[in-house]
């Protein structure tokens, strides 16, 4: 019953987790409102609302506020879900692709969600939801430039937090580890081009090509999701996959063990 009466956004609800979640939470009754950058192409297949959103475009995120809140009156959740993954070694990725990471993962969650903030503070209730990533706790190689825009995520809404405790408006971050979605083939890789990585990069690219291909289902990641839009109080970390509490232990409080087994692991990949 109390779902009925939770309006959810969540962006990036054409593929992968943003469309399981969004599904899911349909199913048990909430009203759900979802997002693409071409929302036409998805519409007819899907039963919820979906609405044009780029979070690489300033307008398209103003209109889009606008659009939201002409259709609804009240938002309880957001789930900021979109991103995508720019792949490569860090010093043979361009710094545009860099740049275009930020652009998406960051600052376009940023830009979004203080263009919905003044009507979750004039409700003085609400839920901010952010699909981190365990690369936002945790560093490996050939994803550089995703696990700092993650990283800087999380220090972002660690802040915004404390922030909005008196306006009851609470801020989550869910980091789930490598699950089955297109996230491998939306994003982006950069090109080799420094011969003295030639050896490397084989290794790491089969390494990341392994993590993708035995990468589990993501009903981990929904089943977490649904748990931190029920609850009341929630925690501000959730991450989510088998192993990631070992591997937060490791690097935490033994880090040369952690890079040991990652380096060991890759050095392995053919
Ligand atoms: N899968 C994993 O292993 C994993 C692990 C940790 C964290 N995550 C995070 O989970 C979230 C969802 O990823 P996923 O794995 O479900 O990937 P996915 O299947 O590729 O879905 C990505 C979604 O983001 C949307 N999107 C991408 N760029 C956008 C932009 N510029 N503006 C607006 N929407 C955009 C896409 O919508 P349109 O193309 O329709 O616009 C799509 O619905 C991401 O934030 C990702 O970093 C995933």
């Amino acid at each position: 019953m109390e779902s009925k009466q939770k309006t959810v956004l969540v962006t990036g609800a054409s593929s992968g987790i943003g469309l399981l979640v969004a599904s899911k939470l349909h199913e048990n009754g909430y009203k759900v409102i979802g997002t693409s950058r071409n929302p036409e192409k998805y519409l007819a297949k899907l039963p919820y609302k979906l609405l044009p959103l780029d979070l690489n475009d300033d307008h398209s995120i103003v209109s889009f506020g606008q659009l939201l809140f002409s259709q609804i009156k009240q938002l309880d959740v957001l789930v900021n879900n979109a991103g995508y993954l720019v792949n490569g070694l860090a010093e043979e990725t361009p710094i545009e692709l860099g740049r275009q990471q930020f652009e998406t993962n960051f600052w376009g969650t940023i830009k979004l969600t203080n263009e919905l903030l003044p009507y979750l503070r004039k409700q003085k209730h609400g839920k901010i939801i952010t699909l981190g990533s365990l690369l936002g706790l945790v560093g490996l190689p050939n994803v550089s430039y995703y696990a700092a825009s993650k990283h800087a995520l999380e220090g972002y809404f660690k802040s915004l937090r404390f922030e909005l405790n008196q306006f009851n408006i609470k801020v989550v971050m869910v980091e789930p580890m490598s699950f089955k979605t297109n996230i491998g083939e939306s994003g982006t890789v950069a090109t080799g081009t420094i011969p003295a990585y030639d050896t490397f990069r084989q290794k790491v690219t089969a390494y990341t090509k392994s993590t993708f291909d035995n990468a589990p289902d993501p009903a981990p990641v929904i089943a977490t999701l649904l748990q931190t839009i029920k609850e009341k109080n929630p925690k501000f970390s959730y991450p989510v996959g088998k192993g990631s509490s070992i591997a937060l232990l490791l690097q935490h409080f033994f880090y040369k063990v952690f890079e040991k087994s990652i380096l060991k692991s890759v050095n392995a990949s053919k």
